[in-house]
């Protein structure tokens, strides 16, 4: 027996703090009986579960893929709405894979799918703070000072949010620029709230890298397997010592004051800021 969130999370059904939400919303039955009870447990084996009336199966195998998600899609496996869904683009996969995190309708970029709910939900905890590279066109030219408030955090909705790594990427510098920024909270349109604040609205916004998973070569719309060493490395990094969440307004989600330093001037030999570990 193993409670039910946990079975749909194996199942690949959703993430388990994600399967708790379909169980709260009434949307999970066992042998008939609606379960909200989150406690609640099952046996994948004997047990009749459903979610919206379909019934689970344990995955046969896990299947882990990196997608180029193109602007206006949405990240769900569906969408009230109706508009165009990021597994519209999954021609040909048969299992039940569902995103790891989100990416905005407008924001394109590598997106992961699975169905192994426990590396997803690993992934997007975060406690654990996986790295996430965004490269931003931004309205106007940030400055250093500009880079630095990134680095050093600001504070939207009350939440404080850090980059870990911000610089200016060479080339047009005059009504726009693009800047490079890692993260590893993920909250919600975090990155253009970043750069919001400081004064520079994001005007096109792209994700190149997840933690070790980069791929310039995947074209807007297709997507791949990862391969083993990929699911491998994302595996270890999810295990990786969760971080310190900082919120503002509670001293104890704080970890003091942030130290800033401008890097050793890189490839690209400007303006990089980090923020030290
Ligand atoms: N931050 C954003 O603002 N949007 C995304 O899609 C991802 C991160």
């Amino acid at each position: 027996m193993e409670r039910l969130q946990k079975i749909l999370s194996q199942a690949g059904v959703a993430s388990r703090r994600a399967s708790e939400q379909l169980m709260r919303e009434g949307r999970v039955t066992v042998n008939g009986a609606t379960i909200r009870e989150l406690g609640t447990k099952a046996d994948p084996a004997s047990d009749d579960i459903r979610v919206d009336g379909r019934r689970i199966a344990l995955p046969e195998r896990y299947r882990y893929l990196l997608l180029n998600k193109p602007r206006g899609y949405v990240t769900t496996r569906s969408d009230p709405q109706r508009r165009p869904t990021v597994i519209d683009l999954l021609v040909g996969i048969r299992e039940y894979v569902y995103p790891v995190g989100r990416l905005d309708f407008d924001t394109e970029g590598l997106l992961i799918l699975t169905n192994d709910g426990e590396l997803a939900a690993r992934l997007t905890h975060p406690r654990h703070g996986v790295a996430r590279v965004y490269e931003a066109e931004v309205l106007g030219v940030p400055d250093a000072h500009d880079l630095d408030r990134l680095a050093r955090g600001v504070t939207v909705e009350g939440y404080r949010m850090t980059a870990t790594q911000v610089h200016l990427l060479p080339g047009r510098r005059d009504r726009h620029a693009t800047v490079q920024i890692t993260i590893q909270e993920g909250r919600n349109r975090q990155v253009r709230n970043m750069l919001e604040a400081i004064g520079h609205p994001v005007e096109h916004l792209r994700r190149v890298a997840i933690g070790p998973i980069r791929d310039m070569r995947l074209k807007p719309g297709r997507w791949r397997d990862l391969t083993e060493a990929e699911v491998t490395s994302l595996r270890k990094m999810s295990l990786q010592t969760p971080r310190t969440l900082h919120r503002g307004g509670d001293p104890r989600h704080n970890a003091g004051p942030h130290r800033s330093h401008a890097a050793p001037r890189g490839r690209h030999g400007s303006g990089v800021r980090t923020r030290s570990k």
